[in-house]
């Protein structure tokens, strides 16, 4: 969930920290904090609030760590915001995860003596340290990642250490490589503005970078010397900026014309491959959080519609239960756009145990759901840095159309149908469609309460529209399968109350009747699809594309929630409690 960064070089360590922390702040955005190593002395400064220069010195030294934090254990103070140091203020840890035995821990330290000034889980991390430094700065940082149980990321420096000791067990750490320059970060685009060179450290492994010398990979239980490559990242630095946009998530909205081209442009082999797998296997998951779970509850109803194939939907966190009836027959389809999701990695895991398969679909490359994969299909969608997912949703969809198709045989089919969906989202995404949504959501920016029903392959949808309405404008959302609203539901409506009704999947007729039956309650029928019902009061029109529905009716409600998010003077791409990549179960 936090963002971190770690700087060794010839430059000035601040100003590049606070550049990479900026761009790291969709991680976790609470507080934030530094230090840096001028000769022997470590300097500290820590705020409240969104990363942000004001009031900030240019601190002295070329070795530096940073962090943005999204609070796990200890509210938002100053105290709690990272880095921490030891009882000698010697040496400095920011830490990303969260350590699940540090209850214990920290009453061991304090038996012994060591006095805490954070109610963090992470601080104990510096005392651990600070226990057996006598035996070297690498050394002391590998036991401590031995003792400590759950997941982190840690950074740290030391007054006599001319760099940096970096470890990972469970949270994401990627190695930049500059030229006489290094930077550590929790995701590549805190630095990709600066080298595009990287070298990926695995669960287990730590890495020493020292000034002027080669980083050291070590494995974490045995100590080993480890071999690690320079990859080359393909991902444009423009990519990760906001350009003449105001905000990311449009920005990202709008890269849908080009996304869906990219996500389907995969290897026919391959998708034949993993097709195959798929038929052959017993018992088929889809798994994955929020978005990406509701992007798989319409992969069942895809696989359903197109190949006749039953696959299990199961959110990542409930996955667990379901450990019972798997078996080495069984298939794993993950969908995570981060790749670092911690339920996510925690039902992977859970599989492995039972020697299932697993394959992904993945947009950040050399994520830890990427390396733990099988196989991964990556969906090209570039990086996605609105907390709220947009471009990353409709390029998941694409990909289980074309496997679902590919299963039933009929790939070439799937991508005609794909290729026509691109052409007419990028008809949609023009300025006339977008004002006009902008004037529903004025029309609508001060409800209490939003309701969205779709049948079949829209009911998902339905769910999706709500978190992008919720997490974006703040209104209260809620989605239901239109069947289920005179199930209890429908004693929400009260005189123009604002309902979504998202059609156009073959199931019109029922869908219709829900929404006549909330009209009927003084409900306000927004439709979205293909046709205009006369029991629409506003339609949005999108093309008719049979099966392929979601994909088109997702892109109006992305809109209307931007637009909602803005008129509410919301915080549009960091919403408030929410964090970009959540790797805490
Ligand atoms: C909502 C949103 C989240 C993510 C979820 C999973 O707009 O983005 O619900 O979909 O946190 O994240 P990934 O896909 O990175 O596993």
């Amino acid at each position: 969930m936090c963002g971190i960064i770690g700087y060794v070089g010839a430059k000035n360590a601040t100003p590049i920290l606070f550049d990479s922390l900026k761009r790291l702040e969709y991680r976790g955005y609470d507080s934030y904090g530094f230090a840096t190593l001028d000769g022997e002395k470590i300097w500290v400064r820590k705020s409240k609030g969104k990363v942000s220069e004001a009031g900030f010195e240019k601190l002295p030294g070329s070795v530096g760590i940073a962090h943005t934090r999204w609070a796990t254990h200890g509210k938002v103070t100053k105290a709690n915001a990272h880095p921490h140091l030891d009882c000698t203020k010697r040496i400095a840890v920011i830490h990303n995860g969260i350590i699940e035995n540090f209850e214990k821990l920290k009453s061991d330290l304090v038996k012994k003596g060591h006095v805490f000034r954070s109610d963090t889980d992470s601080e104990i991390i510096a005392h651990l340290i600070e226990d057996s430094i006598e035996l070297g700065l690498p050394e002391a940082v590998m036991r401590t990642m031995k003792i400590l149980k759950g997941r982190s990321a840690v950074l740290v420096i030391k007054n006599d250490f001319d760099g940096i000791v970096a470890a990972r067990n469970g949270s994401p750490l990627i190695l930049g490589v500059g030229r006489d320059e290094y930077f550590i970060a929790s995701d590549v685009p805190a630095f990709l503005n600066r080298t595009k060179d990287v070298m990926y450290l695995d669960d287990g492994e730590m890495v020493v970078l020292e000034r002027d010398r080669k980083p050291v990979f070590r494995n974490i239980g045995t100590g080993t010397r480890i071999e690690k490559r320079i990859i080359k990242i393909d991902w444009d630095a423009k990519h990760a900026e906001k350009g003449n946009y105001r905000h990311f998530m449009i920005k990202e909205i709008m890269e849908q014309k080009e996304t869906i081209i990219r996500a389907i442009n995969q290897n026919d082999g391959e998708i034949k491959k993993v097709a195959a797998a798929i038929n052959k296997a017993y018992g088929v998951f889809l798994i994955g959080c929020g978005t990406a779970g509701n992007v798989c509850h319409t992969g069942e109803y895809i696989f359903s519609s197109i190949a006749k194939k039953h696959v299990n939907h199961v959110v990542a966190s409930e996955f667990p239960g379901y450990r019972d009836f798997l078996t080495k027959k069984t298939l794993l389809i993950m969908v995570s756009q981060s790749g670092e999701t911690a339920d996510v990695l925690e039902a992977v895991r859970v599989a492995r145990e039972k020697g299932a398969k697993v394959i992904s679909l993945v947009n950040v490359r050399g994520s830890t759901l990427h390396r733990m994969s099988d196989f991964t299909f990556h969906i090209n969608a570039g990086p996605e840095k609105a907390v709220a997912s947009t471009k990353a949703t409709t390029a998941q969809l694409a990909i289980l159309y074309l496997l679902a198709y590919a299963c039933a045989g009929r790939i070439e089919e799937g991508k005609r149908l794909l290729l026509e969906v691109a052409s007419k989202i990028n008809d949609m995404l023009n300025p006339r469609y977008d004002e006009r949504i902008r004037a529903l959501a004025c029309s609508m920016q001060r409800k209490k309460n939003i309701y969205i029903i779709g049948r079949s392959l829209n009911y998902p949808m339905a769910m999706e529209s709500a978190i992008k309405i919720m997490e974006v404008s703040y209104i209260h959302a809620h989605g239901f399968a239109g069947g289920e609203m005179k199930h209890g539901p429908i004693a929400l409506i009260e005189k123009n109350t604002p309902c979504i009704v998202l059609t156009g999947d073959g199931s019109d007729q029922d869908t219709v009747n829900n929404a006549m039956e909330i009209k009927a309650r003084g409900g306000y029928i927004i439709g979205v699809g293909p046709k205009k019902y006369e029991v629409f009061d506003f339609w949005l029109k999108t093309p008719d594309v049979g099966l392929a529905s979601p994909m088109v009716n997702i892109i109006p409600v992305q809109l209307l929630a931007y637009h909602l998010g803005d008129l509410r003077g919301c915080d549009i791409d960091t919403p408030r409690n929410l964090a970009k990549s959540v790797t805490v179960k």
